[in-house]
């Protein structure tokens, strides 16, 4: 009867993981397809508590405890823009947890099939790759080790020797799965691969490899799901591993980069090499003759990037919203997919600022109009309006779909200096005829030009 109760209510659980995923697809409905699932997951917890047979109960409430009150303290805490590593640690704490659960298992030799052990040893390879790997990925954004690539010769050697002796040890485990000190070396070895195959990817990619690691931990999840017969563990696992899948491919392919050139390329590390020669030069403009510029032009398009971010300027760019259309001024959010440093990263930000939705408009929505916008304003994005992206075949960003600022009548960026984007390259808008720089940290600028529009 019981064990008719439990499945029944992992069963509602897999409807709430799945429903709470479909409402994070739009962002007014996001917040509540959050709760849901977070309602999911507890059910889960307390059902799973109810199981026949369960014993160290103090132990497992002292962790629940503990994990709840440190997750609740640092979700509260954690400012928006150490967001991604935020999500790295949960991320990686998640593909931990199926790794141990695959360690414990074999340990106690009670897994009945072949078919299950091998079932629980992939759950554990993966899980430990994506826990040691979120961990190096945390570290890096959290800045406690460099955050450029660190490559050394004979690199993807050594990486494929650590993961060769991974997989064998873990096809050893399939004939003797208790044996601790083969257990041992096997996690070892494949945690000893999440931190090698980390390690030569630069800060600034972290996001798409957060993602890998979260669709990961998902698979490892869903694997350790099958070995312990655990249905709300398959569906969850293999929720978040095929939205984590997509997730990444949907990065990779905004970036115009294959997943592989991410992983393997170290890219970051030679920006300066990679800097373009661009002619002319940059023209700079007063504050109060951009607001003029604004002020009187029919539609204004704003472009935020990764340095809006940086200056948490969103609650000015509100504001300089404000100002424009109480002016008569039509206001539009021009949203590049991999703009800022993770998935939505502007959308969250001015959502939080109180932008509507129906004002950020998707690239492939508002390319066309920026040849009717009077001003664009680019505030602290670089990469995703250089126009390299279509014309300098060697460029690293060549073939990503850029917007496509320049087709505007004016053009103001909003940057500290000469600074260089993600890609490190030049950016040959800065220097077009149609194009005025106005200088400095993104929130005092937009914060002037909105005191400049109301004198106006
Ligand atoms: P970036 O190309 O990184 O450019 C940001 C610009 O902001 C810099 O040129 C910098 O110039 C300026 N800036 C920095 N701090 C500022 C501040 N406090 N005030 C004003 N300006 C400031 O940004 P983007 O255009 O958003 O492009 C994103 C890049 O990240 C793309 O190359 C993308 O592929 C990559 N990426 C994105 C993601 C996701 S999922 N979003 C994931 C991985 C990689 P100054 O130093 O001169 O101020």
């Amino acid at each position: 009867m019981v064990e008719h109760l439990i499945q029944a209510a992992y069963f509602v659980t897999a409807l709430l993981f799945i429903l709470g995923l479909k409402r994070m697809s739009r962002p007014h409905t996001a917040r509540s397809g959050i709760v849901w699932a977070g309602a999911a997951m507890g059910i889960a917890v307390l059902v799973t508590l109810l199981s026949p047979g369960l014993h160290n109960f103090g132990l497992m409430i002292a962790a629940i405890v503990v994990g709840g009150a440190l997750a609740w303290i640092s979700g509260r805490k954690v400012p928006m823009t150490a967001m991604p590593q935020m999500v790295a640690i949960y991320n990686g704490m998640g593909g931990g947890a199926a790794g141990a659960i695959a360690a414990v298992e074999l340990l106690r030799g009670q897994i009945e099939s072949t078919g299950l052990i091998a079932l629980a040893v992939i759950g554990g390879l993966i899980g430990a790759i994506a826990f040691s790997g979120s961990m190096v990925a945390f570290a890096k954004l959290q800045g406690l080790i460099s955050e450029r690539p660190m490559v050394f010769p004979l690199q993807q050697v050594v990486n494929f020797i650590v993961l060769g002796a991974s997989v064998v040890l873990g096809v050893m485990l399939l004939t003797t799965s208790d044996n601790v000190t083969f257990i041992a070396a096997f996690f070892v070895a494949t945690l000893l691969f999440g931190i090698l195959m980390t390690l030569p990817i630069g800060g600034a990619d972290m996001p798409v490899v957060i993602s890998l690691y979260n669709a990961l931990t998902g698979m490892a999840v869903a694997f350790e799901g099958f070995a312990l017969g655990n249905a709300a563990m398959i569906v969850a696992g293999t929720v978040v591993g095929a939205a984590g899948t997509l997730l990444t491919q949907l990065m990779a392919r905004a970036m115009n980069r294959p997943l592989s050139n991410v992983l393997f390329s170290g890219f970051g590390q030679e920006s300066a090499a990679a800097a373009g020669e661009v002619k002319g030069s940059m023209k700079a403009i007063e504050i109060d003759d951009a607001a003029i510029m604004m002020g009187y032009a029919n539609k204004v398009i704003i472009v935020p990037g990764y340095g809006m971010a940086m200056a948490q300027a969103q609650h000015k760019v509100y504001e300089l919203m404000k100002q424009l259309e109480e002016r008569g001024v039509t206001v539009k959010f021009a949203i590049h997919p991999v703009a800022g440093r993770m998935p939505g990263h502007m959308n969250v930000l001015l959502a939080e600022a109180g932008v509507p939705y129906e004002k950020l408009f998707d690239l492939e929505e508002i390319n066309a109009e920026f040849q009717t916008a009077g001003v664009s304003i680019v505030i602290g994005a670089n990469d995703v309006v250089n126009p390299a992206a279509k014309t300098s075949p060697g460029s690293p960003i060549f073939g990503m779909p850029i917007l496509d600022v320049e087709a505007s009548e004016n053009v103001l960026v909003i940057k500290r200096g000469k600074g260089k984007g993600f890609a490190g390259i030049e950016n040959e808008l800065f220097y077009r005829d149609n194009t005025r720089m106005v200088y400095g940290d993104a929130q005092g600028v937009v914060n002037d030009l909105v005191q400049a529009l109301k004198k106006l």
